[in-house]
């Protein structure tokens, strides 16, 4: 069982498959100045093999979950054999991807046992999400998203509230959760190395729930399991539901069993955390990583990766340089 020193159990592990990704979203988007991960380098990044090897001692360790995540995985060209040989091991699978190449991998999807997929969706209006993308492509993510749908898959929306971006669609977002099983996720806009955060671009939970409230006045609060990043809610009568993380506002690290793996095979014990250990070249080595594993997870600072709150407008100084892309939220 991985332990931190806070007594924290930790079976939640989340492998980046690649720092690439198709959009340039504005809040994600480092500039060229701070690494994202692999360096572009197939050399440098894990195959499918080591992938599968290195996820193997995570379970082994009591890892019980498993998040794929990139950059954006699915556009890695082996991503249907890697979750293939994830849905092997005795865990939850699940992915976060951008919804852009989801067709393409619908049938390794099916396949799988991964059945909860989380899909980055910023706005329902098709020129904010080309002005928020780069990308014209609206049609082909919400189509994808309705695909999810009609094959019974538990759709998670990630939607990154900016404010003065797409704050004002707070309200159409849960306007879908009426007659569709949606699950929206607000997250308030979180301070990387290069992503122009500024304090006033943030909209935080509060005004998340004000906004709702003026359009919504029945909100039922829903349980929030201890593990859960989100504050969980439901308009009453909707089927759908929608949930607040508010990494910013009200960080929420006491209940933290995370783990991340970059796809350059570095792990890290937090999302802000200012250092990594590497995993990779040791495994390539034929050495033993479990205590490799272990020594990072001692590491793991009670909150925000020993980042005081009051550092948020200073990004470069949490994350070890390391952008959004590079390590996959
Ligand atoms: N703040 C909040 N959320 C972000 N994501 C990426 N960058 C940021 C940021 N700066 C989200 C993406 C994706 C998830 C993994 O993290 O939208 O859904």
């Amino acid at each position: 069982m991985l332990k931190d020193s806070f007594g924290r159990v930790h079976d939640y592990l989340r492998i980046s498959l690649t720092d690439r990704c198709n959009y340039q979203c504005l809040y994600c988007l480092p500039e060229p100045e701070f690494k994202s991960g692999c360096h572009s380098s197939s050399h440098d990044s894990m195959s499918a093999d080591e992938i599968e090897s290195i996820a193997a001692v995570f379970v082994q360790q009591g890892v019980k979950k498993i998040r794929i995540t990139g950059g954006e995985p699915l556009v890695r060209k082996d991503a249907g054999d890697i979750i293939d040989r994830l849905g092997k091991f005795d865990i939850k699978l699940a992915i976060t991807t951008n919804g852009s190449r989801i067709n393409a991998f619908i049938d390794a999807f099916q396949r799988s046992k991964l059945r909860s997929v989380n899909v980055s969706l910023d706005s329902l209006n098709p020129a904010t999400f080309k002005q928020l993308t780069n990308k014209d492509d609206f049609k082909k993510v919400y189509s994808n998203i309705e695909l999810l749908l009609s094959l019974n898959y538990h759709v998670k929306i990630n939607m990154v509230v900016m404010n003065g971006y797409n704050d004002h669609e707070i309200g159409d977002f849960v306007a879908w959760t009426r007659n569709f099983p949606v699950h929206i996720r607000f997250i308030e806009f979180m301070s990387f190395p290069g992503n122009h955060w500024r304090p006033e671009k943030l909209f935080t939970y509060k005004e998340i729930l004000n906004a709702i409230e003026a359009r919504y006045p029945l909100v039922n609060k829903l349980e929030d399991h201890p593990n859960d990043t989100t504050k969980k809610y439901q308009v009453k009568g909707h089927q759908g539901t929608f949930a607040v993380i508010s990494t910013m506002s009200e960080p929420f690290c006491s209940g933290c069993n995370r783990l991340r793996l970059t796809s350059d095979g570095k792990m890290r014990n937090c999302l802000f955390a200012k250092s990594e250990m590497d995993l990779l070249t040791p495994f390539r080595k034929g050495k033993d990583i479990v205590p490799l594993i272990q020594d990072c997870l001692a590491g793991k600072h009670f909150k925000l990766g020993g980042n005081a709150d009051s550092n948020w407008g200073l990004a470069e100084t949490v994350s070890d340089k390391r952008s959004m892309m590079g390590i996959g939220g």
